[in-house]
């Protein structure tokens, strides 16, 4: 053979693959590096330990009953209007999302997105969009009764009770803690988040630099690259949060030094032979609402404005500049399940394109990654702005939870799912001319109670042969976590997974 024709089927068969990084065949057997630095509580829930008033974080939802009254707060129509006090059940215009601004003091959001305040002449509406000294309250406890509470405002009164219909923040009563005392309210707590926000405002600057650094220090370090290369993993997904960006000043709540960790990642992961996925798992103001992309209150605000890509755009090319010539790089995320509807298509192709174009700017040899929307969508919807990317890989997480559907369902009716939905869902989204398909979330982990070892190896070899078939590889959810099925460290370490 000529060198010319071998040359030719060369880079003939490169382009198959697409790309010559790696030989032909080369797939992603990698590990989500969860939890590291993008907060999610139920990864480490130790890190929030040291928070005062730690049920009272960023988002949380709370109900309030008047005891004397017997009734529920609400924020009349939802909001943009009158707090009354005359509902007997209550669920989402009678909670108020807490936005804390110390231990103490607090925003209180409703259901439209208004902020509970007080008027001229004392009386407690919802209206404002923005917070100021009038929509700041005191949230003050019964020492041995933290559900039983009164709210101060910042006028000095506490709020009351006057009639059902009237709220009103003119009350001076030192008064008791008694049934009928209209100042005294008991708490239902209804949903909270543990995010990077909750973590880093709820411990406020100061402590909060100081714990995340000793965080990021030494929950990931070299030896787990180590062990990773050792078990056969070849890459690793990092999650990380806008906020590296704008290390080592990034605006408040977050604090800086996750861009030295990342880096530290990179030098570990060159050292042991391992690729780096970096994954955009928070954007700016948050692409599904989940605490996982640092959202304050469980409200997904991203992609609403070109501004706001523009922004996210920006992160982008930030990590790809500073990576680019890394050999560690393997791909880049440019968002994690961003979740339809609150995601258009729309505004998730525009900045598809700007972020892929960013990537291109630095490398030309980085795979780009695009999470498919969670939600109601086409698992094909990204396909034909794919066909004019090269290099380029869907992303889609296959998780045996979350929905009804895995209600009931037996082990063996688990890894049959497996072998055929998951098996044809793969399929349908892997073909000759699409983009590469990674499952780049995956966990031997269900709802089945009391399974047996055995019954856990067969659920994860089943996962690991079927996502094998995807054209640029898997990732398990997460290197380590205190749920034992959710670490793949402890799955490995105890027999239930061997690569
Ligand atoms: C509560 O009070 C408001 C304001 O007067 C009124 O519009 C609403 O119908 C009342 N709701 C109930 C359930 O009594
Ligand atoms: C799984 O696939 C089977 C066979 O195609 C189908 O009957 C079933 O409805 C699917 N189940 C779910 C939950 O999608």
């Amino acid at each position: 053979m000529s060198f010319a024709i071998r040359a030719f089927l060369l880079l003939f068969s490169a382009g198959l693959c697409h790309g010559a990084r790696d030989s032909p065949g080369f797939k992603v057997k990698a590990v989500n590096l969860g939890g590291w630095l993008v907060t999610e509580g139920w990864i480490l829930p130790s890190l929030f330990d040291g928070i005062p008033n730690k049920d009272f974080l960023d988002g949380t939802g709370l109900q309030f009953k008047s005891v004397m009254v017997g009734k529920y707060l609400c924020a009349e129509s939802g909001g943009g209007s009158i707090v009354v006090a005359n509902r007997s059940s209550a669920s989402g215009w009678e909670t108020f999302s807490l936005w804390r601004i110390n231990e103490v003091t607090f925003n209180f959001r409703v259901f439209n997105k208004q902020f509970v305040g007080y008027t001229s002449g004392n009386e407690v509406v919802a209206v404002s969009k923005t917070t100021g000294v009038q929509e700041t309250f005191e949230i003050v406890r019964k020492p041995d009764d933290p559900n039983r509470v009164k709210i101060k405002a910042s006028n000095g009164m506490f709020l009351q009770v006057k009639t059902e219909e009237l709220v009103t923040a003119d009350y001076s009563g030192e008064g008791g803690w008694g049934d009928d005392d209209p100042s005294v309210f008991v708490i239902t707590v209804t949903g909270q988040l543990h995010g990077e926000f909750q973590l880093t405002n709820g411990y406020g600057l100061k402590k909060a630099a100081q714990v995340m650094r000793e965080h990021w220090s030494t929950y990931i370090v070299e030896d787990d690259f180590k062990f990773m290369s050792q078990n056969g993993i070849n890459a690793v997904r990092i999650p990380v949060g806008w906020w590296i960006a704008k290390d080592p000043s990034p605006p408040e709540p977050f604090v800086g030094g996750s861009l030295s960790a990342l880096d530290n990642a990179f030098t570990w992961a060159e050292t042991h032979g391992i690729k780096v996925i970096i994954d955009l798992h928070a954007a700016p103001g948050s692409q599904n609402g989940f605490e996982h992309s640092s959202s304050r209150d469980g409200s997904q605000e991203w992609g609403k404005t070109d501004t706001n890509i523009q922004d996210t755009v920006a992160v982008i090319d930030f990590l790809s500049a500073r990576y680019a010539e890394r050999p560690g790089l393997y791909a880049m995320e440019l968002i994690n399940e961003p979740l339809a509807p609150g995601v258009t298509l729309d505004a998730l192709t525009k900045y598809y394109k700007s972020g892929y174009d960013a990537v291109r700017r630095h490398s030309s040899s980085a795979y780009v990654v695009l999470s498919n929307r969670l939600g109601p969508a086409d698992p094909k919807e990204l396909f034909p702005l794919t066909s004019g990317m090269s290099l380029s890989v869907v992303d889609v997480h296959y998780y045996n939870l979350y929905t009804s559907e895995f209600n009931g369902l037996t082990a063996q009716q688990n890894i049959d799912f497996v072998y055929r939905n998951r098996s044809s869902q793969l399929s349908y989204i892997t073909t000759a001319s699409g983009p590469l398909t990674f499952v780049g979330e995956w966990v031997a982990e269900w709802q089945v109670n009391g399974a047996s070892k055995d019954e856990y190896q067969r659920f994860g070899s089943a996962q690991m042969q079927v996502y094998g078939r995807a054209t640029f590889g898997w990732a398990y959810w997460t290197l380590k976590n205190v749920n034992n099925h959710w670490s793949l460290e402890w799955m490995i370490n105890n027999g239930y997974i061997k690569l």
